[in-house]
Parts: structure tokens; C-alpha cells; sequence
């Protein structure tokens, strides 16, 4: 393989599917039985945030503390009622133009890889059918330490065969987007240019981006 050739690292949910969504609901449905209120702009800071970390977060908006049991408890209630929602996923939940992307990166022998916080990024990638796309695979079953550190995407990359300053991450959370410049990767953000101020490149979507924009990037 060509040792200059780019790499190719892309966060999971909000990159490729919007996921976002179901985890508001659970995590919300998980609040009410708490009686505390979650909004959809609280979620927004749960974007890129494991789980446990989530729940610790909600807890503390609350102001309430429980047993390590109930906490354990709660954690696997709010991921069986994600995974109802997950399993109802087809292609069609796969972000604009993110398929025409990888294609792009496959048919030109581009390394892929995927660094996300889920555990359940594998389970999610084969509703999609996207799981066939990736060399390899680094999930929140492999890491030990959360974004903002770069354990995630420093993992992909050697899976890669690839150094970090040949590395390039697509992400929509912040904590993502620190995690990819801590290890002097090219970081593209994909959302918000406010928050994401301090990613290399921020485009609303894929098909902001565009592929011509793409290759420029991919040459530089
Ligand atoms: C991140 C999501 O990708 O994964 C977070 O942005 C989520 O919202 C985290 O909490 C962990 O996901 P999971 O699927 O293991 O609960
Ligand atoms: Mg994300």
C-alpha cells in the first residue's frame, strides 16, 4: 500500500447515521421515570459521550444519586430500548451522500476505518449495510479512554498501517473533533461551524462537502 495514501477514519453516529435521535428518545424516556426533565439541547451535549458518562451527566442535571445496581440497571434498560429503535434501521437511515463517499474511497483502495464511542457500532453497521466497508473497526467495546483522547482514532489508524499525520476523521461532536487534532490528524467537522470551530474543514453534510471538495482534500 501506498504509505502516503490517506487514511480514512469516520465517527458513527451523526457522521454516518443519524442516531442521535433514537438516543434522545431512550435517554428521555429513561429521565421521566427519574422525574427529571431532558430536553433535545441537553442531548446535544450527550453527542460523542459514552454511555455511562451520559447517564453520570443526566444524573447530575438532576441532582440525583442512586445505587451502583439501579445505575447498572438503568444503563441496560436505556440500551434495550435503543436497540428497538436501532433494529428498525435500514439504508435508508444512512446519511446524504456518506454511501457515495465510501464508494468513492473503496473503488480508489483507500483505507477505511471506524472510531466510535458505541458499543453497538457493528450491530448498527449491518442494518445499514455498510459493516463490508471497513478494514477496521474500533468501537467502544476497544477503547479504555473516551474522546476528547485520541486512544479511538490512534487505534484505527495502526489497525490502518497508517500514521496519524496521513490520518483523516470525519466527526460531529466536539469532544471527536479535539480527540482528532490531539492526534495530529486532518479533522473534517460534520455540523454546526460554531461548535465545530476548531475542526481543519466543518461542512453541514457530505453533500456540502461534495466530492470534488473531497479530492482536494484527499491530494493535499
Ligand atoms: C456515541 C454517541 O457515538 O456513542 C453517544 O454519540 C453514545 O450519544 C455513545 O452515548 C455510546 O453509544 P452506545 O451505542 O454504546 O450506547
Ligand atoms: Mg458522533
Amino acid at each position: 500500500m501506498d504509505k502516503n495514501k490517506k487514511a480514512i477514519i469516520f465517527d458513527l453516529d451523526g457522521v454516518i447515521v443519524d442516531t442521535a435521535k433514537f438516543h434522545f428518545l431512550a435517554w428521555q424516556n429513561l429521565a421521566k421515570k427519574l422525574g427529571i426533565n431532558f430536553t433535545a439541547e441537553d442531548n446535544e451535549q450527550l453527542k460523542g459521550v459514552s454511555r455511562v458518562k451520559s447517564l453520570q451527566k443526566i444524573l447530575e442535571w438532576g441532582n440525583k444519586e442512586i445505587s451502583e445496581q439501579e445505575f447498572k440497571q438503568l444503563m441496560h434498560d436505556k440500551n434495550e430500548e435503543y436497540l428497538t429503535y436501532v433494529d428498525q434501521m435500514t439504508t435508508s437511515d444512512i446519511l446524504p451522500k456518506v454511501k457515495d463517499t465510501l464508494d468513492y474511497l473503496k473503488v480508489n483502495n483507500y483505507p477505511i476505518a471506524l472510531g466510535s464511542a458505541s458499543k453497538n457500532a457493528k450491530r448498527i453497521l449491518k442494518h445499514v449495510d455498510l459493516l463490508t466497508y471497513f478494514d477496521a473497526i474500533v468501537d467502544g467495546n476497544e477503547v479504555t479512554k473516551a474522546k476528547p483522547n485520541p486512544e479511538v482514532f490512534l487505534k484505527a489508524a495502526e489497525l490502518l498501517k497508517a500514521q496519524p499525520k496521513h490520518a483523516i476523521v470525519f466527526e460531529d461532536s466536539l469532544s471527536g473533533i479535539e480527540a482528532a487534532n490531539t492526534a495530529q490528524m486532518l479533522s473534517i467537522g460534520i455540523g454546526d461551524e460554531n461548535i465545530l470551530k476548531e475542526a481543519n474543514y466543518v461542512f453541514k453534510d457530505f453533500e456540502d462537502m461534495g466530492l470534488a471538495k473531497f479530492k482536494e482534500i484527499l491530494n493535499e
